[in-house]
């Protein structure tokens, strides 16, 4: 089934603001995973500057436009997730997988955001899970090369979950990071084990969004194999640069997933309708 594109959920991406954002450098911190494990428990938590690095919007913006944007991309994700406002839970709700048809839409960008302004609400604790397999994937911009994470999870049960989460600097935000291995992540994805874990960790932190960076639909299978296993699903699309017809191909691909939203990002502000006549007043002190 192809969404049409009315159903289109978040026109209001990013805005101004988040178009003239700096570039993000792409430094990659090596950390191994046996230093990250004699570390545990209380391993340093994933510092404010690396945050920064993997594209986090600094707390002072938070009155600016793409944060608003992003606050009513969060409120239909937790309804969705977690019920409220006459709306039922969806079943596996709170595991919420952010992928594109094409490689550099902004799902990590968004991924991040979303993650870490769900947690800035303070009323839930966030897992960020890692789940792109490329070499600059979040979890090696915030240092995290080579720790233990995801696919040491699916191949082998004798790692604790909670062993392997990396706190961060943002209160109520954790990170689970790719592992190690993955050459193999794509027999790994479709395995049946992910499945089991995608399960147990949705259970396990049922009162938390589990939010996946996943790899974009045309390039990977990956996001194809989560789909079934999850409760929602965020395809990101750059607008003005991504083809309708890559955008229904990917959407084909994930049609698995009960809850399939498109996020129009990278709107130019000259189109955006959303927000036009809001001005929110900019506190003083921000
Ligand atoms: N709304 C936005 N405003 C400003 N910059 C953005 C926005 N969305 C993404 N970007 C920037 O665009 C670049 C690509 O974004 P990002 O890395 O999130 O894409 P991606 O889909 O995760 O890419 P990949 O497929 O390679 O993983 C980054 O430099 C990011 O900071
Ligand atoms: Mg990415």
């Amino acid at each position: 089934m192809i969404v049409p594109w009315g159903d289109v959920l978040a026109r209001r991406a990013p805005a101004a603001e988040a178009l003239h954002a700096p570039e993000l450098t792409r430094t990659v911190k090596h950390q191994a995973a046996e230093q990250l494990a004699a570390e545990k428990p209380g391993a340093a938590p994933v510092s404010a500057d690396a945050l920064a690095k993997a594209g986090l919007i600094d707390r002072a913006q938070r009155h600016s436009r793409i944060s608003e944007e992003f606050r009513i991309i969060q409120s239909k994700l937790l309804r969705e997730a977690f019920g409220g406002n006459g709306v039922a839970a969806a079943a596996r709700g709170n595991l919420i997988v952010v992928t594109s048809a094409l490689p550099g839409e902004g799902k990590s960008f968004v991924t991040m955001n979303l993650a870490a302004g769900i947690a800035r609400q303070g009323d839930r604790r966030v897992l960020l899970i890692d789940a792109d397999v490329k070499p600059d994937s979040l979890g090696q911009i915030m240092g995290l090369s080579g720790a233990p994470g995801l696919f040491d999870l699916v191949r082998s049960g004798s790692h604790s979950i909670d062993d392997l989460i990396v706190p961060t600097t943002v209160e109520h935000l954790d990170i689970l990071p790719p592992g190690t291995g993955a050459a193999e992540s794509a027999e790994l994805f479709a395995s049946k084990r992910m499945a089991e874990l995608l399960e147990e960790l949705g259970q396990r932190y049922a009162d938390r969004p589990i939010i996946f960076d996943s790899s974009p639909c045309l390039s990977s299978s990956n996001p194809h194999a989560l789909a079934p296993w999850v409760g929602q699903i965020v395809v990101v699309v750059a607008a003005g640069s991504t083809h309708q017809g890559d955008v229904e191909a990917a959407l084909d691909l994930v049609q698995n997933c009960p809850s399939v939203s498109l996020l129009l990002n990278k709107i130019a502000p000259w189109n955006l309708h959303s927000f036009g006549s809001y001005a929110y007043p900019l506190p003083s002190s921000a």
